[in-house]
C-alpha cells in the first residue's frame, strides 16, 4: 500500500515561455478527419506519380486500411516465402486528392499515418515530405507550408514491399492502418504531446501528473490558458487545473497536478477509465483540445512474489500474437481485432504482447477498454538480422526514432505495463548487445519510467547472453526454456522473471491423432526418422510441439509452478499467416493458434477457460465419427466439479478426476456409433453436461453470424459462421464441401476462410471449402442502412440464407 499523501494542487511551468498568440483564430477547435475514403491505388512503380499534374484516373479507387497483399494469389514462389505467408509485396503507390477551403487559411495543417507497410515516401502537391522505412511506426508530416487554400492538392504516396524476405511473418503490403488529417490553430498542442501518469495512489486519492507541450506559430496574443479537466466515465469532471500560457516562446512545456479522490481503479476485471481532456483557451474560446485516456493504476513486479496489480497478486495470463486479421490481412479492421480480444478474453486471457513490434493503435485503446495487460514490443531485430531485408538494415539511421515514436505514441495507455526492447535479439550473442541495450534502455526511460523494461532473451542464463547480463533490464524475459526456470533466483538474484514467450505447440483445429498420450515433437530432429502427417496436419489434442517448446499443459503448469514468475505469454493466442511450422510449402499460416485463424478455438482453448476464468466448463472431445473397433482418447476439460463420468450410448464408462498438476482426464473408448456423454459431479451434485453424437451424411448448411445488426458505417463486420451440419443439425466433423457465398444489399463480402492451414483458395474469394465441417464468410457494411442477405449454397447440400441489418 502506498503512503497517503495530501499533494497541493499545484502548477509548475518548465523552463521555456511563450510566444504570444493572435486571437484571430479564437473560434477554431482542433479537427481530427478519418482520410481514409477514396485514394487511388496503383500497383507498380511509374515514373513520375509523386507529381500533382499525374494522370491516376485509370488507378483503383478505395477506401484504406487496405492491404494489397491480402488481395493476392498464394504462391511458394513469391518473395516473402511461405514463411512471409506466401502472398505477393511489390512496390504500390497512393493518391489521393482534396481541396481545402478558403475558411481554413491561418490553420496549421498535418498529416497522421498508423502505420504504412513498408518504406514509405510521401509528397505533397509534388513536395518530398519524408520517408519512413518501418512498416510499424505511426507518424506525421506537416501539409501547412505546401497546400492550396481555396484549391486543389494532391498527396501522392510510394510504398516499397519488393525487397523481400524482409519479415519472418506475414506483414501486409499498404497503407494498412488508419490514416487521419489533423487542422489546429497555430497554437497547439504537440503532436503525441500529452503524458499522463499517476505518481501517487492510495484508496482515498490519486495524484495524476499531466505534463502538456504547446507550440506556438504567431505572435501577440494575452489571455491564454491551458486548462486541464480529467472527466470520470459519466463524463462528470472530477477534477481542474487551469495554467495562464502568457510569456514568450514557440515550445513550452507545462506541468499540472491533479488530485482524483476516491479513485475507481483500473483493473483487468474492472477497466475503469477516465479521461483527461486538455484544452487551450484563448479569450474564453477553446482553440486546441486533446484528449487522453486515463486509468488509475499501479503494479509491482516482484522477485520472490511476481505480479501484483494494484496492490493484489495475480498472474499474467497472456498470449502473443501477429497483426494480421485472416482473412482480412494486415488492413486493420477494429471490429476485427476486438472480436480477437473478446474471444482471448473469455478464455480468461488478461494480457497481450505485441510481437514483436508496435501495433495499431486501436489495439491499445481496445486493451484499455477491455482489461488486457500489455506488453509493448519495439523490435524484433537490432543491428543484425534475421532475414535479408529486415529491420537490421535500417537500424543505423532509424531505431531510435522509431523506438522514442512507440513511446510518445502509447505512454499514456493504462493497459501497457510493460516495455519490450526486442524479440530474440541476435545480438544477444555479441558483446555489442548490451551497450545497445544500454542505449535503448535509455532512450525509454528519458520518455517514461513508469513502466519496467524486458527484451525475450533465449538462453537468459547463458553466460554469453550479453543482453541479459547487460545490467540494463528491469525484467528478465524467458522465451522457452522452461527447465531452466529452478534456476532462475540464483542465476538472477533479485530481479523480477516473466516468461515473455512459452508453448509454440501445434494443432490443426479438428484433428487428432492417437494414442492422445504419445508426444509428438515436429518438426523432428537430430537422427530422428519420424515422419509427420501427410495431410499436413498437427493433433488437436495436447500432443504435438516444437522442439523448442512444450505442450500447453506443460508450459502453464511451469508457471504455476513458480511463484516467482509473473505470468506467461504463450506463442500464440491466434494463428496468423505465415510462419507454417513444422510444415513447408503447401503450409502457408500457423499451427500455434489457441484458436484458428478463421476464429474457431481448438480445443486447448477450453482447457485455458476451466482455469483462468470462472465460467463453468465442460469441454469433451474429439468428434464422434470414428471407424467401429477404432480406439479412441476421450478428454474433457473441466472445473467447478470433482469427477467426471462419461456415457457411452448411455453406458457409464467411468468417472475420472485431475490429478494435482493436470489440465485435463482421459478416457480409451472402444468406438461404437452413437452418443457420448459427459456429466461433471461436484459433491455428487450434477454440475454440467457435454454430449458429442455421431454424424450422418452432410445434409444443409447452417450460418450463424456473430451479431445480426451491424452498424451501417461503411467499416463493420458480420463474422458468419458456416458449419455443415446432418439432418438432425449435427456438426459433419470432416465435411469439406465447396460453398459458394452471395451477399446482396448494404454489405458485401470482405473475406472468406475456414482455417486450413494448406488452403490456397485465395482470401477475398466468394467459393471457400469447409474445413473440419467449418467455414467463416466475413460480411462488410457498405455504409448505406438496410438489410444484408447472406446466402450459401453448395452441391448436395440444403442452402442456407439469413439476414442482416445494418443500421
Ligand atoms: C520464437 C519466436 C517467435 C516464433 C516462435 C515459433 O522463437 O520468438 O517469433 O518464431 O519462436 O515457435
Amino acid at each position: 500500500m502506498l503512503p497517503v499523501k495530501k499533494f497541493v494542487f499545484s502548477t509548475i511551468i518548465l523552463s521555456f515561455s511563450l510566444f504570444c498568440v493572435n486571437t484571430s483564430f479564437a473560434q477554431s477547435a482542433r479537427l481530427k478527419e478519418n482520410f481514409d475514403a477514396q485514394w487511388r491505388f496503383h500497383l507498380g512503380d511509374p515514373v513520375g506519380a509523386e507529381q500533382p499534374g499525374y494522370d491516376d484516373h485509370s488507378w483503383r479507387l478505395l477506401n484504406l486500411p487496405h492491404d494489397w497483399s491480402i488481395e493476392g494469389t498464394f504462391s511458394r514462389d513469391n518473395p516473402a516465402t511461405p514463411g512471409g505467408g506466401a502472398l505477393p509485396g511489390g512496390v504500390g503507390w497512393y493518391r489521393k486528392t482534396f481541396t481545402v477551403s478558403e475558411a481554413d487559411r491561418g490553420k496549421l495543417f498535418f498529416i497522421d499515418f498508423d502505420g504504412v507497410y513498408m518504406d514509405s515516401r510521401m509528397w505533397i502537391n509534388g513536395h518530398y515530405l519524408g520517408e519512413r522505412p518501418y512498416g510499424y511506426s505511426s507518424f506525421e508530416y506537416e501539409l501547412t507550408p505546401y497546400l492550396h487554400i481555396g484549391g486543389k492538392n494532391v498527396i501522392a504516396v510510394r510504398v516499397d514491399n519488393s525487397h523481400q524476405p524482409n519479415s519472418r511473418w506475414y506483414s501486409g503490403s499498404g497503407i494498412y492502418r488508419n490514416v487521419w488529417l489533423i487542422k489546429t490553430h497555430p497554437c497547439y498542442i504537440d503532436h503525441w504531446g500529452v503524458y499522463v501518469t499517476t505518481p501517487h495512489i492510495t484508496n482515498n486519492e490519486a495524484v495524476v501528473r499531466v505534463q502538456t507541450t504547446i507550440r506556438n506559430r504567431l505572435g501577440s496574443t494575452r489571455n491564454l490558458q491551458l486548462q486541464t479537466r480529467i472527466e470520470d466515465a459519466t463524463g462528470k469532471t472530477v477534477a481542474e487545473n487551469s495554467v495562464p500560457l502568457d510569456a514568450k516562446a514557440d515550445s513550452l512545456t507545462v506541468a499540472q497536478q491533479l488530485q482524483v479522490s476516491d479513485p475507481h481503479l483500473w483493473s483487468t476485471d474492472d477497466p475503469y477509465l477516465y479521461r483527461v481532456v486538455s484544452r487551450i483557451v484563448a479569450n474564453g474560446q477553446t482553440i486546441d483540445d486533446v484528449i487522453t485516456p486515463l486509468g488509475i493504476r499501479y503494479f509491482h513486479f516482484d522477485p520472490r512474489t511476481g505480479f501484483s496489480l494494484n496492490g493484489k497478486p495475480m498472474k499474467i495470463w497472456g498470449v502473443c500474437d501477429h497483426h494480421d486479421l485472416g482473412c482480412l490481412g494486415a488492413a486493420i479492421h477494429e471490429r476485427a481485432l476486438e472480436r480477437q480480444l473478446q474471444m482471448l478474453k473469455k478464455m480468461g486471457v488478461n494480457g497481450f504482447r505485441t510481437s514483436h513490434n508496435p501495433p495499431a493503435p486501436e489495439l491499445l485503446d481496445l486493451c484499455d477498454k477491455l482489461g488486457i495487460l500489455v506488453m509493448d514490443e519495439a523490435f524484433d531485430c537490432w543491428k543484425r538480422g534475421k532475414n535479408p531485408y529486415d529491420y537490421h538494415i535500417y537500424w543505423d539511421q532509424w531505431h531510435r526514432r522509431d523506438l522514442e515514436d512507440m513511446i510518445r505514441r502509447d505512454r499514456n495507455h493504462p493497459s501497457v505495463i510493460i516495455w519490450s526492447i526486442g524479440n530474440e535479439i541476435p545480438d544477444q550473442w555479441d558483446s555489442a548487445g548490451a551497450d545497445i541495450a544500454r542505449e535503448l534502455v535509455g532512450i525509454v526511460k528519458s520518455l517514461d519510467t513508469t513502466r519496467p523494461i524486458t527484451s525475450a532473451l533465449n538462453d537468459p542464463e547463458s553466460p554469453r547472453n550479453s543482453i541479459a547480463h547487460s545490467g540494463a533490464l528491469d525484467l528478465i524475459g524467458y522465451n522457452y526454456d522452461v527447465g531452466a526456470y529452478d534456476h532462475f533466483p540464483e542465476n538472477f538474484p533479485g530481479m523480477p522473471f516473466i516468461a515473455t514467450e512459452t508453448t509454440s505447440a501445434l494443432e490443426t483445429r479438428g484433428h487428432y491423432d492417437m494414442p492422445s498420450d504419445s508426444i509428438r515433437v515436429w518438426p523432428p530432429r537430430g537422427n530422428s526418422h519420424e515422419k509427420m502427417n501427410s495431410d499436413y496436419t498437427c493433433s488437436a489434442y495436447d500432443n504435438c510441439c516444437v522442439p523448442w517448446g512444450n505442450l500447453h499443459e506443460d508450459a502453464l503448469r511451469a508457471i504455476m509452478d513458480h511463484p516467482f514468475a509473473s505470468g506467461m505469454f504463450i506463442w500464440t493466442g491466434w494463428d496468423y499467416l505465415g510462419e507454417p511450422t513444422p510444415y513447408p510449402w503447401p503450409a502457408r499460416s500457423s499451427y500455434f493458434g489457441i484458436i484458428d485463424l478463421a476464429g474457431f478455438p481448438k480445443d486447448i482453448y477450453y482447457m485455458y477457460q476451466s482455469v483462468w476464468t470462472q465460467d463453468t466448463v465442460l469441454h469433451i472431445f474429439p468428434h464422434w465419427n470414428w471407424k467401429p473397433g477404432d480406439s479412441v482418447d476421450v478428454w474433457a476439460f473441466y472445473n467447478h466439479a470433482d469427477e467426471v463420468e462419461l456415457f457411452l450410448n448411455g453406458k457409464s464408462l467411468g468417472k475420472r478426476h485431475k490429478e494435482p498438476g493436470q489440465f485435463h482426464v482421459m478416457w480409451r473408448v472402444a468406438y461404437e456409433p452413437g452418443e457420448l456423454k459427459a456429466v461433471s459431479y461436484h459433491n455428487g451434485q450434477l454440475v454440467k453436461t457435454a454430449v458429442v453424437r455421431t454424424a450422418g451424411a452432410p445434409y444443409r448448411i447452417e450460418l450463424i453470424p456473430d451479431r445480426s445488426e451491424i452498424h451501417a458505417d461503411g467499416r463493420d463486420l458480420s463474422f458468419v459462421t458456416v458449419k455443415v451440419v446432418d439432418q438432425h443439425g449435427t456438426l459433419v466433423p470432416d465435411a469439406d464441401q465447396l460453398i459458394h457465398f452471395d451477399v446482396q444489399g448494404a454489405g458485401f463480402i470482405a473475406g472468406t476462410d475456414n482455417g486450413n492451414e494448406i488452403d490456397h483458395t485465395s482470401f477475398p474469394s466468394h467459393d471457400r471449402h469447409a474445413f473440419n465441417g467449418l467455414a467463416l464468410v466475413v460480411v462488410q457494411s457498405d455504409g448505406k442502412k438496410g438489410t444484408i442477405q447472406v446466402k450459401a449454397t453448395a452441391e448436395g447440400l440444403q442452402p442456407a440464407f439469413i439476414n442482416l441489418s445494418a443500421q
